[in-house]
């Protein structure tokens, strides 16, 4: 692995699937071995791995677990016995569109193989891996030259833990931070799952990347203080028209950011770009339970009786957003005609 790149949160290890917990970093460093499709939906929905780009590529291997179970048992009707585990792998959580995409993928190689299935799922769930963190590289070249000696703000984590490896905002940040195009990093701590404080200030902290730690209601004042120059952040799901789905609260930092004159860049794969949703109205947004804002790892901090509202994302207009990066290259100021030629299959 490169400078600025140990960390991998999704291997394929004796034909099983080992997950990096990340619910339980960074105070340990655990695996949890997922060997059924049962397992692997159980670990996308209760946050074992999470990040858009994460989440397809473990529902691709969780397809090798299926397929190999199924055709074991039932070698003519493994094909129709799958569709129950791709629907249960599939809600498994509803924003993030890369969980679809891989599943269609999958499904590709699926509908024309022949005999025993698993080495060619596997093969297409290791492609699927690779061409992320080839992506993430790509995306973190583009991205990094926008930024010149600024201090910048990110929100949730959208590093190696978030993806194949490298990162997409964080993959910009660990290439700008090596071209000496970052001074250093706030982390919002992005509450309720503290994915900026955990996770996002562990990776930076491995890597000797400066990380300051804000809650998520410092950062108006962070940004009215001249401290930073760009807001870079992730996507679960990114319209047609260039709307950006994210975790919740960057809608927030996106006008904060406009209001103050500052950069907002959001950097996604175009995997993550779902055309067959026009605008940001049309993603669905997942709503997780209430328990999650009225404690806090694990401590109720809230009086018995009262509930919460916990939208796990929020939906920033494309007229907020400066720069989006994907792999294919860059888009200043989104609109409907700039996604669909960025999105065009000969780029
Ligand atoms: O709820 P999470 O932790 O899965 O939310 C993750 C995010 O919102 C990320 O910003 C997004 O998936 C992009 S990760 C490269």
């Amino acid at each position: 692995m490169l400078e600025h790149d140990s960390v991998r949160a999704i291997e394929w290890v004796d034909d099983k699937l080992r997950l990096l917990d990340q619910r339980r970093l960074p105070s340990e460093v655990v695996y949890l071995d997922c060997a059924d499709t049962q397992s692997a939906a159980g670990a996308i929905s209760a946050m074992v791995v999470r990040g858009a780009p994460a989440i397809g590529i473990t529902a691709a291997y969780a397809v090798v677990l299926a397929a190999g179970a199924h055709y074991r048992n039932h070698p003519s009707s493994w094909k129709r016995r799958i569709e129950t585990d791709l629907a249960e792998l599939a809600r498994a959580r509803p924003t993030a569109v890369n969980l679809g995409w891989a599943l269609q993928r999958m499904k590709g190689v699926l509908a024309s193989v022949e005999g025993a299935p698993e080495q060619a799922l596997l093969a297409e769930a290791r492609l699927i891996h690779e061409e992320d963190i080839a992506a993430n590289r790509t995306m973190a070249t583009i991205g990094a030259a926008e930024l010149k000696g600024t201090a910048v703000l990110t929100h949730c984590n959208t590093g190696s833990l978030a993806t194949g490896g490298y990162g997409t905002a964080l993959g910009v940040v660990r290439s700008a931070f090596a071209a000496g195009n970052i001074t250093h990093v706030y982390a919002n701590e992005t509450r309720p799952w503290l994915q900026g404080a955990r996770l996002t200030a562990w990776e930076l902290v491995r890597d000797g990347i400066p990380v300051s730690v804000l809650c998520d209601g410092a950062a108006a004042s962070l940004m009215s203080q001249g401290k930073i120059g760009w807001v870079l952040v992730g996507a679960d799901r990114i319209a047609a028209n260039g709307d950006v789905a994210n975790k919740i609260g960057t809608y927030g930092l996106a006008i904060h950011a406009r209001h103050h004159g500052l950069k907002f860049m959001v950097v996604a794969p175009s995997s993550t770009v779902d055309m067959s949703v026009p605008s940001g109205k049309d993603i669905p947004i997942e709503t997780r339970d209430p328990e999650e804002v009225l404690s806090c790892q694990g401590h109720r901090i809230t009086a018995q009786g009262a509930n919460a509202w916990n939208p796990a994302f929020d939906v920033t207009p494309a007229e907020l957003v400066d720069l989006i990066v994907t792999e294919k290259g860059k888009i200043e100021n989104p609109t409907a005609e700039a996604m669909r030629q960025h999105m065009e299959p000969d780029r």
